[in-house]
């Protein structure tokens, strides 16, 4: 088959120990759509994931939970039962049958949570910041009856924070157990470990908190525990450096994220996964930024970098072109096109998504995205059906 500008990124690239055919990244997404009650991946989730793997491509989970306490998101997946990791199992080796690997995106969700999804604890948190919570905020918790304000959460004892740090551990073992290449911990978007970062969440006065060091120890200490389990090279790391979703706020995020990155290094992790800063959460708001942070931390960072957030094929095979990114994550696209990776390795034209079944909790919007081929059959008159059978 001839291919159209295959470039840089349908080069091979090797992650960890994992030899990738390809650059293009599934970036985790939150879909909802785990079984109830349970948290449990099931059959239409393993339909989904199969859709989207491909030959030497790698797959980032959605963002998993670790415990009961770490729920905030009706319908996400967990990984702290036996029946999450029998069902994620399925997941994998249907992933692993079509030639892709995966990573388990690890999460907590700390303050950004809701008394109902937590079997009525108050969420946790660095600090208590009753901002979060209160009339003017703009976070929203998903829960069984809808979409709430965050409930009031409280601080953590610092003798609670070996256990949290324990909960990753465990499920990184899970994630183990249920087959994953490796775990990637979500410190991005304002859940916990990102709350523990910035200034604008943390305000503790203990060993966590106040110096940029102290904000870093609780992500350096959850690495630390990931990488006991997996190793270095079979974990990464995702950081939103310019996130402001979710109400985050740093008083000075260079410095901040410029240590995090150097200290990261000495775990020799598989990679570091950037978000870019003309994204909020999953609504773009500066269209053609360029890939600041990724190249920033490009100089700071020794491993192999992921960069996400608002890329086009074009604009992902120049950050890699430009060396800025190894890799690039795509999250809209990938919801929408179940074969992104070949779609733009043909230069096929890229299915819109649909924002309003982002987070509903059937197939609709999930799973019945056509691939480029049903299309194909569907339209005679397409002018790439010549190219698609190798005539061109
Ligand atoms: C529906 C949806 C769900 C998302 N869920 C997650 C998630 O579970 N974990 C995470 O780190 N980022 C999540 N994100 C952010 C994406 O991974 C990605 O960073 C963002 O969509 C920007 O990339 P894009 O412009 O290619 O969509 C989500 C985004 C969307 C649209």
């Amino acid at each position: 088959m001839k291919t159209v500008s295959a470039g840089k990124l349908f080069t091979p690239v090797k992650v960890g120990p994992m030899e990738l055919k390809h650059r293009v990244v599934m970036s985790p997404l939150t879909r909802s759509r785990s079984v109830q009650p349970g948290d449990i991946p099931g059959d239409l989730m393993r339909e989904y994931y199969t859709q989207r793997a491909s030959e030497g491509g790698f797959i980032i989970s959605e963002a998993t939970t670790i415990s009961i306490t770490a729920r905030g998101w009706y319908g996400a997946p967990g990984m702290y039962s036996d029946g999450q990791v029998a069902g994620w199992k399925k997941i994998v080796d249907a992933v692993h049958a079509k030639g892709g690997r995966m990573f388990s995106q690890l999460w907590h969700t700390g303050r950004s949570s809701h008394v109902g999804m937590t079997n009525g604890a108050a969420p946790v948190a660095p600090s208590v910041v009753p901002e979060y919570y209160g009339p003017k905020t703009t976070a929203m918790a998903s829960t069984p009856a809808g979409w709430f304000k965050p409930s009031p959460h409280r601080e953590l004892d610092i003798a609670e924070i070996p256990g949290i740090v324990g909960d990753y551990r465990k499920a990184a073992e899970r994630a183990k157990a249920a087959g994953f290449d490796g775990v990637e911990l979500h410190a991005a978007n304002g859940y916990l470990p990102d709350q523990f970062l910035q200034d604008g969440s943390n305000k503790r006065s203990d060993a966590y908190g106040g110096t940029i060091e102290n904000r870093s120890r609780f992500l350096l200490e959850v690495v630390g525990a990931m990488v006991s389990v997996w190793g270095g090279n079979r974990v990464g790391v995702r950081i939103g450096p310019s996130g402001r979703w979710n109400e985050m706020s740093d008083s000075n995020p260079i410095a901040l994220f410029d240590y995090v990155a150097k200290q990261l290094n000495r775990f020799e992790l598989a990679y570091l996964h950037i978000i870019e800063p003309r994204v909020k959460g999953n609504v773009l708001i500066a269209e053609g930024q360029g890939h600041i942070a990724t190249a920033r931390l490009r100089e700071i960072f020794t491993g192999t970098i992921i960069s996400a957030g608002g890329f086009e094929p074009d604009t992902a095979e120049a950050a890699v072109r430009a060396g800025d990114a190894d890799l690039v994550a795509f999250g809209r696209y990938f919801v929408a096109n179940p074969d992104l990776p070949e779609r733009i390795r043909l230069g096929l034209p890229l299915n819109a998504y649909d924002r309003d079944t982002f987070y509903t909790f059937d197939a609709r919007g999930y799973t019945d995205y056509p691939f480029y081929e049903q299309q194909r059959r569907g339209s005679s008159s397409d002018p790439l059906r010549q190219q698609l059978r190798g005539g061109a």
